[in-house]
């Protein structure tokens, strides 16, 4: 896959088998440094609490390895599943950003800005 400026993808695996993507990106202007995340695990394998494992991880070598003192990620406002995994890594939502991304028949759904303090961060 081809990774534009700042980004970074990583293949989410359980023995073997590749069950999702987790990526990020960096903003490298240092009056905002902060990165984003986003992820996705083919269905089979969610709802095991995978996705906030490798969502974790991700953060922890952002924080740990990559000096971020901020972390965001913007689901669409209607994925309850989504928004609740992303709050038991300790994201909080900050606000609804409206007609923010296009489903795939075409139309526009808000999205929900969620962020994380490095001392937010949980086990
Ligand atoms: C969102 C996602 C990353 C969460 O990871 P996960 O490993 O499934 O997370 P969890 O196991 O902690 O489940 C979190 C919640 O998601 C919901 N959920 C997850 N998979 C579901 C499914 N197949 N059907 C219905 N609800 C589901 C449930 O509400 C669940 O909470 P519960 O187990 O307390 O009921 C993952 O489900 C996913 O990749 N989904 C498809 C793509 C997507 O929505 N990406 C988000 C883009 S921002």
């Amino acid at each position: 896959m081809e990774a534009e400026e700042g980004e970074s993808h990583f293949l989410i695996q359980v023995d073997g088998e590749t069950i999702g993507i987790v990526q990020s990106y960096e903003e490298s202007d240092p009056m905002y440094h902060h990165a984003g995340i986003d992820i996705a695990i083919r269905s089979p394998w969610q709802r095991k609490g995978l996705g906030p494992d490798a969502i974790r991880t991700l953060a922890r070598h952002l924080i740990d390895e990559r000096g971020h003192h901020r972390l965001t990620i913007d689901p669409a406002a209607h994925n309850t599943g989504a928004i609740k995994a992303y709050e038991r890594v300790g994201f909080r939502p900050v606000g609804r950003l409206r007609q923010y991304e296009r489903g795939p028949d075409g139309t526009w759904h808000d999205g929900l800005l969620m962020d994380m303090l490095a001392d937010e961060l949980r086990d």
